[in-house]
């Protein structure tokens, strides 16, 4: 059937005021979830304008571009977005006083972290101002968007000096509708980005890996006609039939005929919108239906025919569900061959800025290197280049939001914040067949609060999406029973969810002797299946150490992998893993003058893609369990 939350869904979006605004809750009560609105739903896939390029910026570490000097609004000397010719006014109004000035200001190429701008904005953190122009022609009748990627941390975005909106967090997709405030010919966009965190925030300011502040996925102005498809999800239900859900946007919205197609199978679904634009169906798949997984990553143009509007998509059917401690994907129990990665590109100085090439180049290494089926993006919604670059290379994902270590878990609005956040990760990616887990946490201490924060979020994520499995990355408790060293895996949050997750750095994090980790002992009361979401060991690329037993060599991090695999094939209940990590990636954490300069060295390559020892330890264990059906390990 289709999920509650899609009803729950299209109550909340018609409910919306807009712009999207995470509600502010009574201090006591669980806050109500907020949803994105506008979603665009597959909006890198309509008609759009790119304005990735040049674009000038301009640092604000003082942010004197949003309050004065006894705050208050800036004076006009430091309001980057007005839209204004500065150096003209200087020169029509010789007196006037002007402390900016945009249009003859530095520039970069975005989409694109700043750090990489110029060598003195590697370590910068605060506010940027970026403004560019570009020219349109809006049609009468058509409605327009301005669809942010990411922008990472605080983004405000105004539009020839108007202000549009604003949006928090870092790695979700949003949008803004500016219909009506576009003109004929040149028009200014300016974006303040603020990579600056509070503890109240998410990730609060602590986590281990770079902050790539700014606009780091692509900017577009997206276009559709006055009532067009704002949300949709196509899927293949739990029973096998193909499920299609809409909600359309705009004065003709309401009982209007709709038509679902597949055109690759001959599949014509007619239909027609309740009064709120709504629509949801379902339909036998047709016998040619070939499903996705891995081994066939089989993706199909799908369409939803809505008066002036087509709104398209290319999605995989497939069903995931688990039973007892097996995972089953199209219903056949499989083993995740994973490994987990940061957004981050190969490369000696990365930008985060992920191209499908990029793309391509990480996943491929897994799939083809390691011999891999799944990824887990860490720790946070990546782009959707990457997602759809999973979905078509056949990885399987999961996916989640950076609830990561301290969380201000006793502070209702953190929790609003956090809701917020998972609905713009499902609302962007629930038509992805390779993404089929939704994670709510990472290595949380465990309190009443963070218990009732993560079970509230878990409960959300099923209510949104009753086709997928929820998880989060647990912490174990370490005991010892007659000599054995024995694991207890007994986290208050696993009741909420649908698979284990337990992060393990044995023999990393203590002295334990490699060859001790092969006997370690993992006890689970819940018939559930475990995944190891973090395990892992650091080497610097070329660092070797002949007796072995250097942290830091090539050769302790394959031994490492070596004996923590023996220890992996012996839990009966274990049903995949996602070893820490792919590559080398960027932490101010890891400072060690020698071995890690500013990296977390854990990863199987270095940053420019050389493969360390332990990179073959894996790939062999992967390929084996391939080679013997992929179900058991
Ligand atoms: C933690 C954490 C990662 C971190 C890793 C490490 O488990 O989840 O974000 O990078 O361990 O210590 O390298």
């Amino acid at each position: 059937m289709l999920g509650r939350g899609w009803r729950r869904l299209t109550i909340a979006m018609v409910a919306l005021a807009w712009p999207a605004c995470a509600a502010t809750p009574s201090p006591d009560a669980t806050p109500a979830l907020t949803m994105p609105h506008p979603v665009l739903a597959a909006g890198d896939m309509r008609q759009h304008l790119d304005l990735s390029g040049v674009w000038h910026y301009s640092i604000d570490p003082y942010r004197t571009g949003d309050a004065g000097f006894h705050g208050g609004d800036p004076g006009a000397s430091q309001r980057r977005y007005a839209d204004i010719d500065v150096a003209q006014q200087m020169r029509d109004h010789p007196s006037a006083l002007y402390e900016f000035d945009m249009a003859r200001a530095p520039t970069a190429t975005l989409p694109s972290s700043w750090l990489t701008h110029s060598p003195d904005m590697r370590h910068y953190q605060g506010l940027v101002w970026y403004q560019r122009h570009f020219t349109v022609d809006p049609k009468p009748g058509e409605r327009e968007f301005l669809r942010f990627g990411a922008a990472n941390y605080r983004a405000q975005i105004y539009l020839n000096g108007k202000r549009v909106g604003e949006h928090e967090g870092g790695f979700t997709t949003f949008a803004f509708e500016v219909t009506g405030l576009l003109r004929k010919g040149d028009n200014q966009i300016t974006v303040g980005v603020d990579s600056a965190r509070a503890p109240e925030d998410l990730p609060p300011p602590v986590t281990d890996w770079e902050t790539y502040g700014g606009l780091t996925r692509a900017v577009t102005l997206v276009t559709t006609p006055a009532t067009y498809v704002d949300n949709a999800w196509v899927r293949l239900s739990r029973d096998g039939r193909i499920a299609v859900s809409a909600h359309l946007d705009g004065k003709a919205a309401g009982d209007l005929p709709v038509t679902f197609r597949i055109p690759a199978l001959g599949l014509a679904l007619p239909g027609k919108t309740d009064g709120n634009g709504d629509w949801s169906t379902t339909v036998a798949a047709p016998a040619a239906l070939k499903r996705w997984s891995p081994d066939s990553p089989t993706l199909y143009d799908v369409q939803i025919a809505a008066g002036d509007d087509v709104w398209k998509d290319r999605v995989g059917f497939r069903t995931i569900a688990v039973r007892g401690h097996d995972i089953l994907l199209n219903g056949k129990p499989i083993f995740l061959r994973g490994i987990a990665l940061h957004e981050e590109e190969f490369g000696g100085n990365p930008t985060r800025a992920i191209t499908p090439e990029a793309a391509r180049a990480l996943l491929s290494e897994v799939k083809d290197g390691l011999h891999g089926n799944y990824v887990r993006l860490a720790h946070y919604p990546h782009s959707e280049v990457m997602t759809r670059m999973a979905d078509k290379l056949g990885l399987i994902v999961w996916s989640e939001i950076p609830i990561y270590w301290m969380v201000d878990f006793k502070n209702p609005e953190v929790l609003a914040k956090a809701q917020h956040m998972l609905a713009e990760e499902i609302e962007r990616d629930r038509d992805r067949a390779s993404i089929i887990i939704w994670s709510v946490g990472n290595e949380t201490p465990i309190t009443p609060a963070r218990n009732h924060f993560l079970s509230t979020l878990a409960a959300e994520a099923h209510s949104l999406d009753d086709s997928r499995l929820v998880s989060a990355a647990l912490l174990v408790d370490r005991g010892s029973e007659n000599g054995k060293t024995v694991f207890n895996i007994n986290d208050p949050l696993i009741p909420s969810l649908d698979v284990m997750a337990v992060n393990t750095y044995n023999g990393w994090y203590s002295e334990d002797p490699l060859p001790s980790l092969a006997d370690f002992v993992w006890r689970s009361p819940y018939d559930k299946p475990l995944i190891f979401s973090e395990l892992g060991a650091a080497a610097k690329a070329g660092f070797h150490d002949p007796t072995r037993s250097h942290k830091f060599s090539e050769e302790f991090q394959a031994d490492y992998y070596k004996y923590t695999l023996a220890m992996a094939s012996r839990i009966p209940f274990l049903r995949g893993m996602s070893p820490w990590v792919l590559k080398d990636f960027r932490s101010p954490r890891r400072q060690h003058p020698v071995y890690q300069q500013g990296w977390n060295r854990k990863g199987l390559v270095s940053p420019t893609g050389v493969r360390k020892e332990a990179f073959g330890v894996l790939a062999g264990y992967y390929a084996k369990i391939a080679a013997e059906g992929g179900a058991a390990h």
